[in-house]
């Protein structure tokens, strides 16, 4: 019997989740689909409640629902509680299952891209302390990080943030001296988007062993990932967060766990390009 999943929001329109999972089908020779959903607000909960009855394994969730799903799905995951956002629901004996997948799939890029490095005991830098910020640190913190200081344009979002994780997190209005001590430094921040200027740090200060990771993914390279590279730092861009979160999903639904290739980064980056 054919496999279904699919991607929900509102709007959908946007989505790159489609691209990635059909690319694993057909690469993987699954009898599978995975299509976008347009949901509105008022829907989440009557989708989310016959999903069990549906034709889906189970759903991507992106903007406006990743918090709104978790009052409605049977399960939760810790992780995902505790950063209040699920991208990640599959069915198991008719009940729902709620995941988050983004911070695995940031750590998983940077494992992927920098093979000598692992997060295990590293000094890591946050600039921005939004819902990617949050999945990061978290996921960070699952993963014996060192220590995790959060800067942010407004520091009150940044003390609430690392208050919810514990003694290795922290907030900090002093940059320099966190850039000194850092091993991983990531933008979550919208600064450098759409190759907007960059966030404001002064790279001279790091380490030279020091990584250099955006999260934004359009443009693939960021001002900063070019700053970075151009003083020789090791930088770690956006697009591989997207494709290695996805790949605990696809093993969900389908079974079969999923590599993220070149061949995959080379099918997304000109569907970015083209619509660019
Ligand atoms: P996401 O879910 O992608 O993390 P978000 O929750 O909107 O997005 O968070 C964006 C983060 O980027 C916020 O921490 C925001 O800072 P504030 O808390 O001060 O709003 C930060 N950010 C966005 N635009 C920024 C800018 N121009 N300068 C500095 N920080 C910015």
């Amino acid at each position: 019997m054919t496999k279904r999943a699919c991607v929900i929001g509102f709007p959908i329109a946007h989505s790159r989740s489609p691209i990635i999972h059909q690319y694993w089908l057909r690469q993987l020779g699954i009898d599978g689909t995975y299509e976008k959903r347009e949901v509105r607000p008022e829907d989440i909960e009557s989708f989310i409640r016959g999903l069990p009855g549906s034709v889906y394994a189970g759903c991507n969730v992106t903007l406006p629902h990743k918090e709104a799903v978790i009052e409605v799905l049977d399960h939760v995951t810790t992780k995902a509680r505790r950063l209040r956002s699920v991208n990640t629901v599959y069915v198991r004996n008719g009940q729902t299952f709620g995941t988050s997948t983004d911070g695995e799939g940031f750590v998983e890029n940077v494992h992927a891209t920098i093979k000598d490095f692992s997060v295990a005991g590293c000094n890591a830098v946050i600039l921005g302390a939004g819902g990617s910020a949050s999945a990061i640190v978290g996921e960070l913190i699952d993963r014996q990080c060192n220590s995790v200081t959060i800067v942010n344009r407004t520091r009150s979002k940044a003390d609430l943030l690392a208050q919810r994780f514990g003694q290795r997190v922290r907030s900090s209005e002093d940059r320099s001296s966190a850039l000194r001590n850092c091993d991983l430094l990531i933008n979550t921040t919208s600064q450098g988007m759409n190759n907007s200027a960059g966030p404001d740090v002064t790279l001279e200060l790091l380490p030279p062993s020091a990584i250099v990771c955006d999260i934004i993914y359009v443009p693939l390279q960021t001002a900063l990932i070019k700053n970075a590279q151009q003083r020789g730092l090791r930088t770690v861009t956006g697009l591989g967060m997207l494709l290695h979160q996805a790949v605990a999903g696809f093993e969900l639904w389908f079974g079969v766990r999923p590599k993220v290739t070149q061949e995959l980064f080379d099918i997304v980056i000109r569907d970015i390009e083209a619509g660019a």
